[in-house]
Protein backbone atom coordinates (compact mmCIF):
# COMPACT_ATOMS: atom_id res chain seq x y z
CA UNK A 1 0.00 0.00 0.00
CA UNK A 2 0.91 3.51 -0.84
CA UNK A 3 0.57 5.20 2.36
CA UNK A 4 1.97 8.38 3.77
CA UNK A 5 2.52 10.51 7.43
CA UNK A 6 -0.26 12.04 6.85
CA UNK A 7 -2.46 9.01 6.13
CA UNK A 8 -3.52 9.22 2.42
CA UNK A 9 -3.41 6.22 0.43
CA UNK A 10 -2.34 6.99 -3.80
CA UNK A 11 -4.71 4.48 -5.89
CA UNK A 12 -4.29 6.37 -8.58
CA UNK A 13 -1.47 6.35 -10.85
CA UNK A 14 -0.07 8.77 -13.36
CA UNK A 15 2.15 7.58 -15.94
CA UNK A 16 3.72 9.92 -18.29
CA UNK A 17 4.78 8.33 -21.36
CA UNK A 18 6.67 10.94 -23.17
CA UNK A 19 7.75 14.30 -22.61
CA UNK A 20 8.09 15.59 -25.92
CA UNK A 21 4.82 17.37 -27.37
CA UNK A 22 2.86 18.58 -30.41
CA UNK A 23 2.18 21.98 -28.96
CA UNK A 24 3.73 24.76 -27.23
CA UNK A 25 1.21 26.07 -25.05
CA UNK A 26 1.94 29.51 -23.54
CA UNK A 27 1.91 28.42 -19.47
CA UNK A 28 3.79 25.00 -20.45
CA UNK A 29 6.57 25.54 -22.52
CA UNK A 30 9.06 27.97 -25.03
CA UNK A 31 8.04 27.94 -29.00
CA UNK A 32 11.51 26.48 -29.67
CA UNK A 33 10.51 23.48 -27.29
CA UNK A 34 12.79 21.72 -24.83
CA UNK A 35 15.64 19.46 -24.84
CA UNK A 36 13.72 16.36 -25.14
CA UNK A 37 14.52 12.98 -22.84
CA UNK A 38 17.29 11.12 -24.84
CA UNK A 39 15.25 7.45 -25.82
CA UNK A 40 17.71 5.40 -23.74
CA UNK A 41 16.29 7.23 -20.90
CA UNK A 42 12.72 6.39 -21.24
CA UNK A 43 10.89 3.61 -20.09
CA UNK A 44 10.71 1.12 -22.64
CA UNK A 45 7.19 -0.05 -23.08
CA UNK A 46 7.85 -3.74 -20.64
CA UNK A 47 9.34 -1.34 -18.46
CA UNK A 48 5.90 0.91 -18.33
CA UNK A 49 4.10 -2.16 -17.94
CA UNK A 50 5.97 -4.11 -15.27
CA UNK A 51 5.91 -0.94 -13.16
CA UNK A 52 2.30 -0.34 -13.61
CA UNK A 53 2.12 -4.61 -12.90
CA UNK A 54 3.56 -4.02 -9.51
CA UNK A 55 1.47 -0.91 -8.35
CA UNK A 56 -1.54 -2.72 -9.13
CA UNK A 57 -0.95 -5.96 -8.28
CA UNK A 58 1.39 -5.72 -5.14
CA UNK A 59 0.33 -1.87 -4.09
CA UNK A 60 -3.01 -0.89 -4.23
CA UNK A 61 -3.27 1.49 -7.39
CA UNK A 62 -6.60 0.94 -9.25
CA UNK A 63 -6.36 4.30 -11.42
CA UNK A 64 -4.27 4.48 -13.96
CA UNK A 65 -3.90 7.68 -16.53
CA UNK A 66 -1.52 7.82 -19.14
CA UNK A 67 -0.52 11.34 -19.60
CA UNK A 68 2.79 13.24 -20.92
CA UNK A 69 4.16 15.35 -22.73
CA UNK A 70 1.66 14.24 -25.34
CA UNK A 71 0.92 10.68 -24.28
CA UNK A 72 -0.40 10.27 -28.25
CA UNK A 73 3.10 10.46 -29.40
CA UNK A 74 4.32 7.62 -27.53
CA UNK A 75 4.04 4.79 -30.36
CA UNK A 76 3.51 1.80 -28.20
CA UNK A 77 0.71 3.70 -26.56
CA UNK A 78 -2.18 0.98 -27.96
CA UNK A 79 0.06 -1.60 -26.90
CA UNK A 80 0.69 -0.47 -23.48
CA UNK A 81 -3.04 0.91 -22.74
CA UNK A 82 -4.12 -3.37 -24.11
CA UNK A 83 -1.28 -4.85 -21.42
CA UNK A 84 -2.68 -2.46 -18.85
CA UNK A 85 -5.99 -3.84 -19.49
CA UNK A 86 -4.95 -7.57 -18.77
CA UNK A 87 -4.30 -7.02 -14.91
CA UNK A 88 -6.22 -8.36 -12.03
CA UNK A 89 -7.43 -6.35 -10.26
CA UNK A 90 -8.36 -4.56 -13.96
CA UNK A 91 -7.49 -0.98 -13.11
CA UNK A 92 -9.33 2.02 -14.67
CA UNK A 93 -7.93 3.28 -17.87
CA UNK A 94 -7.48 6.77 -18.84
CA UNK A 95 -5.71 9.38 -20.68
CA UNK A 96 -5.12 13.10 -20.79
CA UNK A 97 -3.89 14.37 -24.22
CA UNK A 98 -4.17 17.51 -26.06
CA UNK A 99 -6.09 15.54 -28.61
CA UNK A 100 -4.86 16.39 -31.72
CA UNK A 101 -4.07 12.87 -32.90
CA UNK A 102 -7.38 11.49 -31.00
CA UNK A 103 -9.45 11.19 -34.71
CA UNK A 104 -7.17 8.82 -36.12
CA UNK A 105 -6.31 6.78 -32.99
CA UNK A 106 -9.47 6.92 -30.09
CA UNK A 107 -11.26 3.91 -31.49
CA UNK A 108 -7.90 1.69 -31.27
CA UNK A 109 -7.22 3.03 -27.71
CA UNK A 110 -11.49 2.04 -26.66
CA UNK A 111 -10.44 -1.44 -28.37
CA UNK A 112 -7.64 -2.05 -26.73
CA UNK A 113 -9.28 -1.34 -22.93
CA UNK A 114 -9.17 3.01 -22.78
CA UNK A 115 -11.88 3.68 -20.47
CA UNK A 116 -11.97 6.94 -21.08
CA UNK A 117 -9.82 10.58 -22.09
CA UNK A 118 -9.40 13.60 -20.80
CA UNK A 119 -8.32 16.54 -23.36
CA UNK A 120 -6.99 19.74 -23.31
CA UNK A 121 -8.96 22.82 -24.98
CA UNK A 122 -8.52 26.21 -23.86
CA UNK A 123 -10.50 28.26 -26.95
CA UNK A 124 -12.62 27.51 -30.06
CA UNK A 125 -11.16 30.34 -31.76
CA UNK A 126 -8.88 29.88 -34.28
CA UNK A 127 -6.43 32.62 -33.72
CA UNK A 128 -6.12 32.33 -30.22
CA UNK A 129 -5.76 28.86 -30.53
CA UNK A 130 -2.25 29.68 -32.62
CA UNK A 131 -1.67 32.30 -29.88
CA UNK A 132 -1.72 30.44 -27.02
CA UNK A 133 -0.13 26.79 -28.77
CA UNK A 134 1.83 28.46 -31.88
CA UNK A 135 0.84 25.69 -33.73
CA UNK A 136 -2.32 25.55 -36.08
CA UNK A 137 -4.31 22.85 -35.08
CA UNK A 138 -7.55 23.63 -33.26
CA UNK A 139 -9.81 21.87 -35.98
CA UNK A 140 -7.81 18.41 -35.33
CA UNK A 141 -8.73 19.05 -31.55
CA UNK A 142 -12.02 19.11 -32.09
CA UNK A 143 -12.13 16.38 -34.55
CA UNK A 144 -10.21 14.36 -31.97
CA UNK A 145 -12.51 15.38 -29.17
CA UNK A 146 -15.47 14.02 -31.06
CA UNK A 147 -13.85 11.06 -32.08
CA UNK A 148 -13.22 10.14 -28.41
CA UNK A 149 -17.48 10.45 -27.57
CA UNK A 150 -18.11 8.48 -30.72
CA UNK A 151 -15.50 5.67 -29.56
CA UNK A 152 -17.31 5.94 -26.43
CA UNK A 153 -14.26 6.88 -24.17
CA UNK A 154 -17.04 8.63 -22.01
CA UNK A 155 -17.25 10.75 -19.71
CA UNK A 156 -15.07 12.93 -22.31
CA UNK A 157 -13.98 15.86 -19.66
CA UNK A 158 -11.93 19.07 -21.18
CA UNK A 159 -9.61 20.70 -19.31
CA UNK A 160 -9.51 24.53 -19.73
CA UNK A 161 -6.51 27.23 -18.44
CA UNK A 162 -7.45 30.77 -18.62
CA UNK A 163 -4.98 33.35 -19.49
CA UNK A 164 -5.31 36.95 -18.19
CA UNK A 165 -5.86 39.17 -21.08
CA UNK A 166 -5.40 36.11 -24.09
CA UNK A 167 -8.84 33.61 -22.94
CA UNK A 168 -10.32 34.96 -19.79
CA UNK A 169 -13.17 36.24 -21.37
CA UNK A 170 -14.42 33.08 -23.05
CA UNK A 171 -15.61 31.04 -20.28
CA UNK A 172 -19.36 31.36 -20.76
CA UNK A 173 -18.69 30.61 -24.44
CA UNK A 174 -16.51 27.18 -23.62
CA UNK A 175 -19.32 26.29 -21.11
CA UNK A 176 -22.39 26.70 -23.67
CA UNK A 177 -19.97 24.71 -26.68
CA UNK A 178 -19.50 21.84 -23.92
CA UNK A 179 -22.95 21.57 -22.97
CA UNK A 180 -24.03 21.36 -26.40
CA UNK A 181 -21.40 18.71 -27.26
CA UNK A 182 -22.18 16.81 -24.51
CA UNK A 183 -18.51 17.39 -22.76
CA UNK A 184 -18.10 18.11 -19.05
CA UNK A 185 -15.74 21.18 -19.09
CA UNK A 186 -13.25 21.97 -16.03
CA UNK A 187 -11.75 25.09 -15.56
CA UNK A 188 -8.09 24.71 -14.27
CA UNK A 189 -6.24 27.57 -12.24
CA UNK A 190 -2.88 28.21 -13.64
CA UNK A 191 0.00 26.32 -11.95
CA UNK A 192 3.68 27.37 -11.80
CA UNK A 193 4.77 24.60 -13.41
CA UNK A 194 5.87 25.70 -16.98
CA UNK A 195 9.62 26.12 -18.12
CA UNK A 196 9.66 29.56 -18.51
CA UNK A 197 9.38 29.89 -14.77
CA UNK A 198 7.00 33.20 -16.02
CA UNK A 199 3.77 32.23 -14.26
CA UNK A 200 2.74 34.88 -11.93
CA UNK A 201 0.24 34.51 -8.30
CA UNK A 202 -1.36 37.90 -9.14
CA UNK A 203 -2.05 37.72 -12.86
CA UNK A 204 -3.62 34.27 -12.72
CA UNK A 205 -6.85 33.93 -12.79
CA UNK A 206 -8.75 32.66 -10.48
CA UNK A 207 -11.66 30.04 -9.55
CA UNK A 208 -13.58 33.07 -7.79
CA UNK A 209 -13.17 34.74 -11.27
CA UNK A 210 -13.97 32.27 -12.96
CA UNK A 211 -16.88 31.19 -11.18
CA UNK A 212 -18.24 35.04 -11.62
CA UNK A 213 -17.80 34.93 -14.74
CA UNK A 214 -20.01 31.83 -15.39
CA UNK A 215 -22.34 32.41 -12.96
CA UNK A 216 -23.12 36.05 -15.28
CA UNK A 217 -24.97 33.43 -17.76
CA UNK A 218 -25.40 29.98 -16.14
CA UNK A 219 -27.51 29.01 -12.59
CA UNK A 220 -24.97 26.54 -10.84
CA UNK A 221 -25.22 24.52 -8.29
CA UNK A 222 -22.67 23.01 -5.71
CA UNK A 223 -22.56 19.39 -6.22
CA UNK A 224 -20.91 19.18 -2.08
CA UNK A 225 -17.59 17.58 -0.62
CA UNK A 226 -19.02 14.39 -0.40
CA UNK A 227 -19.58 13.09 -4.28
CA UNK A 228 -16.03 14.48 -4.88
CA UNK A 229 -13.77 12.53 -2.82
CA UNK A 230 -10.48 12.82 -4.02
CA UNK A 231 -10.91 14.74 -7.12
CA UNK A 232 -9.38 17.90 -7.66
CA UNK A 233 -12.10 19.34 -9.37
CA UNK A 234 -14.77 21.00 -7.98
CA UNK A 235 -18.29 20.63 -9.68
CA UNK A 236 -21.38 22.38 -10.09
CA UNK A 237 -24.95 22.02 -11.41
CA UNK A 238 -25.82 23.53 -14.73
CA UNK A 239 -28.98 24.68 -14.83
CA UNK A 240 -30.36 22.39 -11.96
CA UNK A 241 -28.00 19.40 -13.87
CA UNK A 242 -27.78 16.85 -14.85
CA UNK A 243 -24.52 18.98 -16.98
CA UNK A 244 -21.91 20.22 -15.01
CA UNK A 245 -18.97 22.37 -14.67
CA UNK A 246 -15.96 21.64 -12.31
CA UNK A 247 -13.46 23.68 -11.68
CA UNK A 248 -9.56 22.94 -10.68
CA UNK A 249 -8.45 25.43 -7.90
CA UNK A 250 -4.95 24.08 -6.98
CA UNK A 251 -4.07 27.59 -5.89
CA UNK A 252 -6.72 29.24 -4.45
CA UNK A 253 -8.80 26.01 -2.46
CA UNK A 254 -5.88 23.67 -2.39
CA UNK A 255 -6.81 19.61 -2.18
CA UNK A 256 -3.60 18.12 -1.01
CA UNK A 257 -5.17 16.72 2.36
CA UNK A 258 -6.90 14.23 0.07
CA UNK A 259 -4.80 13.66 -2.93
CA UNK A 260 -4.37 10.16 -3.86
CA UNK A 261 -1.64 10.26 -6.29
CA UNK A 262 1.46 8.56 -7.16
CA UNK A 263 3.38 9.61 -10.52
CA UNK A 264 5.72 8.04 -13.02
CA UNK A 265 7.73 10.24 -15.15
CA UNK A 266 8.56 9.09 -18.75
CA UNK A 267 12.09 8.27 -17.44
CA UNK A 268 10.58 5.68 -14.56
CA UNK A 269 11.11 8.02 -11.76
CA UNK A 270 8.45 7.90 -8.81
CA UNK A 271 7.28 11.44 -7.86
CA UNK A 272 5.26 11.55 -5.00
CA UNK A 273 3.54 15.19 -5.31
CA UNK A 274 3.62 17.43 -8.55
CA UNK A 275 5.34 19.61 -6.60
CA UNK A 276 7.89 17.20 -5.34
CA UNK A 277 11.57 18.09 -5.30
CA UNK A 278 12.85 14.83 -4.67
CA UNK A 279 12.46 11.59 -7.02
CA UNK A 280 12.92 7.80 -6.32
CA UNK A 281 14.77 6.03 -9.29
CA UNK A 282 13.05 3.65 -10.26
CA UNK A 283 14.52 3.20 -13.81
CA UNK A 284 17.55 2.58 -12.44
CA UNK A 285 16.45 -0.23 -10.13
CA UNK A 286 15.16 -2.00 -12.03
CA UNK A 287 18.06 -2.16 -14.73
CA UNK A 288 20.51 -3.54 -11.96
CA UNK A 289 18.26 -6.40 -11.64
CA UNK A 290 15.86 -5.20 -8.46
CA UNK A 291 12.73 -7.73 -8.34
CA UNK A 292 9.47 -7.46 -7.98
CA UNK A 293 9.61 -6.84 -4.31
CA UNK A 294 12.46 -4.67 -4.44
CA UNK A 295 10.43 -2.30 -6.11
CA UNK A 296 7.29 -2.66 -4.24
CA UNK A 297 9.75 -1.51 -1.51
CA UNK A 298 11.30 1.34 -3.01
CA UNK A 299 8.07 2.75 -4.36
CA UNK A 300 6.45 2.44 -0.70
CA UNK A 301 9.13 4.55 0.36
CA UNK A 302 8.92 7.17 -2.04
CA UNK A 303 5.59 7.81 -1.40
CA UNK A 304 5.93 7.42 2.60
CA UNK A 305 7.49 11.11 2.88
CA UNK A 306 5.27 13.07 0.79
CA UNK A 307 4.98 16.36 1.94
CA UNK A 308 2.02 17.66 3.37
CA UNK A 309 1.01 20.35 0.47
CA UNK A 310 2.27 22.00 -2.24
CA UNK A 311 3.28 24.83 -0.30
CA UNK A 312 3.10 27.25 -2.96
CA UNK A 313 2.00 30.00 -0.45
CA UNK A 314 5.18 29.64 1.64
CA UNK A 315 7.64 31.93 1.79
CA UNK A 316 10.55 30.40 0.44
CA UNK A 317 8.30 28.19 -2.24
CA UNK A 318 10.45 27.17 -5.23
CA UNK A 319 9.11 26.22 -8.60
CA UNK A 320 10.33 22.42 -8.94
CA UNK A 321 12.67 21.83 -11.71
CA UNK A 322 10.64 20.05 -13.41
CA UNK A 323 8.33 21.42 -16.05
CA UNK A 324 5.06 20.52 -16.28
CA UNK A 325 5.58 18.94 -19.19
CA UNK A 326 8.55 16.06 -17.87
CA UNK A 327 5.90 15.25 -14.98
CA UNK A 328 2.81 14.16 -16.50
CA UNK A 329 -0.42 16.74 -15.60
P1 LIG B 1 -10.42 12.77 -13.47
O1 LIG B 1 -11.26 13.83 -12.84
O2 LIG B 1 -10.48 11.45 -12.78
O3 LIG B 1 -10.76 12.62 -14.91
O4 LIG B 1 -8.90 13.16 -13.39
P2 LIG B 1 -8.07 14.48 -13.22
O5 LIG B 1 -8.91 15.68 -13.21
O6 LIG B 1 -7.15 14.27 -12.08
O7 LIG B 1 -7.20 14.41 -14.53
P3 LIG B 1 -6.49 15.38 -15.53
O8 LIG B 1 -5.28 14.68 -16.01
O9 LIG B 1 -7.44 15.83 -16.57
O10 LIG B 1 -6.02 16.59 -14.66
C1 LIG B 1 -6.60 17.82 -14.77
C2 LIG B 1 -5.79 18.84 -14.06
O11 LIG B 1 -5.89 18.65 -12.68
C3 LIG B 1 -4.31 18.80 -14.33
O12 LIG B 1 -4.00 19.47 -15.47
C4 LIG B 1 -3.79 19.55 -13.15
O13 LIG B 1 -3.92 20.92 -13.42
C5 LIG B 1 -4.74 19.15 -12.08
N1 LIG B 1 -4.16 18.08 -11.30
C6 LIG B 1 -4.14 16.76 -11.59
N2 LIG B 1 -3.50 16.09 -10.64
C7 LIG B 1 -3.11 16.99 -9.75
C8 LIG B 1 -2.40 16.92 -8.55
O14 LIG B 1 -2.01 15.87 -8.12
N3 LIG B 1 -2.19 18.07 -7.90
C9 LIG B 1 -2.63 19.25 -8.34
N4 LIG B 1 -2.40 20.31 -7.60
N5 LIG B 1 -3.30 19.38 -9.49
C10 LIG B 1 -3.53 18.26 -10.17
N1 LIG C 1 -1.02 24.95 -14.79
C1 LIG C 1 -2.20 24.31 -14.84
N2 LIG C 1 -2.51 23.40 -15.76
C2 LIG C 1 -1.58 23.13 -16.68
N3 LIG C 1 -1.59 22.29 -17.71
C3 LIG C 1 -0.39 22.35 -18.31
N4 LIG C 1 0.41 23.25 -17.71
C4 LIG C 1 -0.32 23.74 -16.68
C5 LIG C 1 -0.06 24.70 -15.67
N5 LIG C 1 1.11 25.35 -15.60
C6 LIG C 1 -2.74 21.46 -18.03
C7 LIG C 1 -3.05 21.36 -19.49
C8 LIG C 1 -3.69 20.00 -19.60
C9 LIG C 1 -3.28 19.27 -18.36
C10 LIG C 1 -2.55 18.02 -18.63
O1 LIG C 1 -2.46 20.14 -17.64
O2 LIG C 1 -3.94 22.34 -19.92
O3 LIG C 1 -5.09 20.07 -19.63
FE1 LIG D 1 -1.29 16.00 -4.49
FE2 LIG D 1 0.94 17.40 -4.64
FE3 LIG D 1 -1.10 17.81 -6.30
FE4 LIG D 1 -1.28 18.56 -3.78
S1 LIG D 1 0.09 19.37 -5.32
S2 LIG D 1 -2.85 17.54 -4.92
S3 LIG D 1 -0.16 16.88 -2.81
S4 LIG D 1 0.18 15.96 -6.14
Amino acid sequence: MLVDRYGRVATDLRVSLTDRCNLRCTYCMPEEGLAWLPKQDVLTDDEVVRLVRIAVERLGVREVRFTGGEPLLRRGLVDIVAACAELEPRPELSLTTNAVGLARTASALAAAGLDRVNGSLDTLRADRFEALTHRRRLDDVLAGLAAAREAGLEPVKINAVLMRGVNDDEAPELLAWALEHGYELRFIEQMPLDAQHGWDRATMVTAEEILASLQSVFDLTPVGDVERGSAPAEAWLVGGGPARVGVIASVTRPFCGSCDRTRLTAEGQVRNCLFARDESDLRGAMRSGADDAELARRWEVAMAVKAAGHGIDDPGFLQPSRPMSAIGG
